[in-house]
């Protein structure tokens, strides 16, 4: 199989379109199934932008809570062969770029340079106001998490957390980049997502359940151009309906092999 794809990225135009299974082994719980962050955490309240609101006005340390989970294993993260593997083929010119859903930064570490980030950036805070970006560093993130560790007050966490997201130089209140529920997707990435996907001949799938709108309508916009579709997940997903190649594997695994292949 792995020399078969190598042969189809030679030859095809080719785009990725990665969801949380890529970054599973990265130490990243996916969202849903056994282990994944709903699980533990109720996408209800931590997912949507009343939900989250209410609680951090309620009870600011079921927040910071989730927020020190959520932050420690990302800093702990590091780039698996798939992140490898995507970027080392948009180096030898084999990908034009990857989709992705996830907000783990983690294509970027390991080389990616064309990456449309659909649901945001963990470590990115947007003003709504004049659509200004400030980017936090994994320093910076680690520091507020060892401080907010210390607070308990519900007034010093408030203020703790506030100041963590921070205000754009326009004066109002920056937001995460991330986006939640019911939120519109970043317009900026859905035009290069989409420019990437008027020029695929070959779509990887990587690890994502697929049911998750408007992300999910790419790959079947894809599909009605007549791009080839291969999907990478040990699991059958909506996708799997239109895949032309189902490699029913773990993503690091197969990547690991393809890079081993390539040399
Ligand atoms: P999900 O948690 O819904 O799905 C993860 C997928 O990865 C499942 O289909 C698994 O079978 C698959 N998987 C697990 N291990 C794998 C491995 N080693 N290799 C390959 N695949 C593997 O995550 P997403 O589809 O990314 O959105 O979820 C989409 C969106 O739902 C997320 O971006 C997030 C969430 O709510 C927002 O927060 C807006």
């Amino acid at each position: 199989m792995v020399e078969k794809v190598a042969k189809l990225l030679r030859e095809k135009k080719t785009v990725a379109f990665t969801g949380a299974g890529a970054s599973l082994e990265s130490g990243i719980p996916t969202f849903r199934g056994k282990g994944g962050l709903w699980e533990k955490y109720d996408p209800q309240i931590y997912a949507s932008v009343p939900g989250i609101l209410f609680t951090f006005l309620k009870s600011p340390d079921k927040i910071s809570q989730f927020f020190v989970d959520f932050y420690e294993v990302l800093l702990k993260a590091e780039p698996n062969s798939t992140h490898y593997a995507l970027a080392e083929l948009e180096r030898r010119g084999s990908l034009l770029g990857v989709i992705t859903q996830n907000i783990d930064n983690l294509h970027q570490l390991a080389g990616s340079k064309v990456v449309s980030e659909l649901h945001g950036n963990a470590y990115k805070f947007r003003c709504r106001v004049c659509n200004r970006e400030e980017t936090r560093d994994k320093k910076e993130v680690a520091e507020f998490l060892e401080e907010v560790k210390k607070l308990h007050t519900r007034k010093d966490l408030i203020r703790k957390l506030l100041s963590f997201i921070g205000r754009c130089e326009c004066g109002r209140r920056l937001a995460p980049s991330v986006v939640f529920f019911g939120q519109p997707l970043p317009e900026e990435e859905l035009v290069k997502a989409y420019q990437l996907i008027d020029k695929a001949e070959l779509l990887l799938i990587i690890g994502t359940s697929g049911v998750v709108y408007p992300a999910v309508n790419l790959p079947f916009q894809a599909k009605e151009r007549g791009c080839q579709i291969l999907e990478i997940n040990p699991e059958l997903t909506p996708l799997s309906s239109i895949a032309d190649i189902k490699i029913s594997q773990s993503a690091n695994i197969f990547f690991s092999q393809l890079l081993e292949y390539l040399g």
